[in-house]
C-alpha cells in the first residue's frame, strides 16, 4: 500500500434496508474515498448487537448491508471491507483499552444517554460501545475516520484513550482525527423532515418497484390550485433536484412558477427517475444477493487483510501491557 495515502477508516452498523438518505448522506462519501485514500471499511455487527436484534434479524441485515456497499461500487480490492466480527482481535483489544478507561469517560457519553432515552435496555454493551469503537479505530492505524456529526464524541472518546495510553507507554497508538460529515444536503423524507427511518418517512433505494412508487406518490405537497405557481422549497422539488442536471431542474423551475404544474406528474417523473438512476446498482445488488458464496470470499479476502495490520497492532498492544510471554 502507498505510504502516502492516508488510511480512512470507518464502520458502518447494519440497520436494513437502505434509503435516499443513507446515500446521499455517508454512504456514497465514503465510496468516494477509496479512490485517493487507503480506505477501510467495515460491517459492524458487534455494535448492532448491543440493541439485542434477533440472530436472523442481526444475520439478515449484516448480508444486506455487505451487498448494499458493493452494488453501489465499493471494491474488494482498492479497499479493505470486511466485517468487524470477522476479525475478532477488535474484542481483544477492547477489553484490553476498557482496562485503562476511566469510568468517568464512558458516563459523559451522550448516544448512551439517548439511547437509553428512547427506551433501549441499558446493558454493558451498550455502555461500552464507545470503548469497543476506540478499539475498531486503533486497531487499524486508522488516520481519518469520517463519521456523522452525532458520531464525533466518539472519535474524541478514542483520541483521548489512545493519548492517555501513549502518555504512559510511548507511541503506541497512532491519533485518529475524526473528518465530520457536513450534511451539505439535508435529504428531506416524504414528510419533509429529514429522511429517516425514525421518522417513517424514507424511500428505500433496493425496494420493490410498486413499494418506491407509493413511497414516491406520498411525499406532502400543499395544496396550491394547479393554475397557480407553487413553492420550490418543498420535499418534492428538493428530491427531484437530487436526480437532475442543470437543465432538467430549470425546466422543472419554470414549470413551478408557471401555472398548470400538477405534482402527481412530478412524482411520476421522480419515480422513473430514480429508477433508472439506480438501476445498474438494483442489477448488481440482485445478482450478488443471490451469490452467498462469492460475499463470503470477498469478505475472508477482506477480513484477511484487514487482519494482517489487527494482528500487528494487538501483539505490540499486548507486549506493551504485559500480556503473554513471547
Ligand atoms: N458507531 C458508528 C455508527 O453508528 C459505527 C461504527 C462502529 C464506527 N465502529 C466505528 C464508525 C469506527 C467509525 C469508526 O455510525
Amino acid at each position: 500500500m502507498d505510504k502516502n495515502k492516508k488510511r480512512v477508516l470507518s464502520g458502518i452498523q447494519p440497520s436494513g434496508y437502505l434509503h435516499l438518505g443513507n446515500y446521499f448522506g455517508m454512504m456514497s462519501k465514503m465510496i468516494d474515498y477509496q479512490e485517493k485514500n487507503d480506505l477501510f471499511c467495515f460491517i459492524a455487527d458487534y455494535h448492532a448487537l448491543t440493541a439485542n436484534p434477533s440472530p436472523e434479524i442481526l444475520i439478515s441485515n449484516t448480508y444486506d448491508a455487505v451487498c448494499d456497499f458493493l452494488a453501489l461500487g465499493l471494491s474488494p480490492e482498492k479497499t479493505t471491507f470486511w466485517v468487524q466480527s470477522d476479525v475478532p482481535e477488535v474484542s481483544e483489544l477492547s477489553w484490553i483499552l476498557s482496562s485503562y478507561t476511566g469510568v468517568g469517560l464512558m458516563e459523559r457519553s451522550t448516544t448512551y444517554k439517548d439511547k437509553i432515552a428512547k427506551g433501549l435496555k441499558p446493558n454493558m454493551g451498550l455502555y461500552s460501545y464507545p470503548i469497543l469503537m476506540a478499539a475498531d479505530i486503533l486497531l487499524y492505524n486508522s488516520n481519518l475516520v469520517p463519521v456523522g456529526k452525532d458520531q464525533k464524541q466518539h472519535i474524541e472518546m478514542a483520541r483521548e484513550i489512545a493519548k492517555k495510553f501513549n502518555a504512559n507507554y510511548g507511541e503506541v497508538f497512532i491519533l485518529p482525527e475524526s473528518d465530520i460529515v457536513k450534511e451539505t444536503q439535508l435529504i428531506p423524507g416524504t414528510d419533509g423532515q429529514k429522511m429517516s427511518k425514525s421518522y417513517n418517512n424514507t424511500i428505500p433505494i433496493f425496494g420493490k418497484d410498486e413499494e418506491i412508487r407509493k413511497k414516491i406518490m406520498s411525499i406532502i405537497t400543499d395544496n396550491t390550485p394547479v393554475s397557480d405557481p407553487k413553492d420550490k422549497d418543498t420535499p418534492l422539488f428538493r428530491l427531484f433536484c437530487l436526480f437532475a442536471d442543470e437543465s432538467e431542474k430549470k425546466a422543472l423551475s419554470e414549470k413551478y412558477d408557471a401555472p398548470g404544474l400538477r405534482y402527481g406528474d412530478v412524482k411520476l417523473e421522480l419515480f422513473e427517475k430514480i429508477m433508472d438512476y439506480f438501476s445498474p446498482y438494483r442489477k448488481k445488488r440482485s445478482l450478488l444477493h443471490s451469490k452467498p458464496d462469492d460475499i463470503k470470499d470477498i469478505l475472508s479476502f477482506g477480513a484477511k487483510k484487514a487482519k494482517l495490520i489487527a494482528l500487528e497492532v494487538l501483539d505490540k498492544v499486548k507486549s506493551t501491557v504485559g500480556i503473554g510471554f513471547n
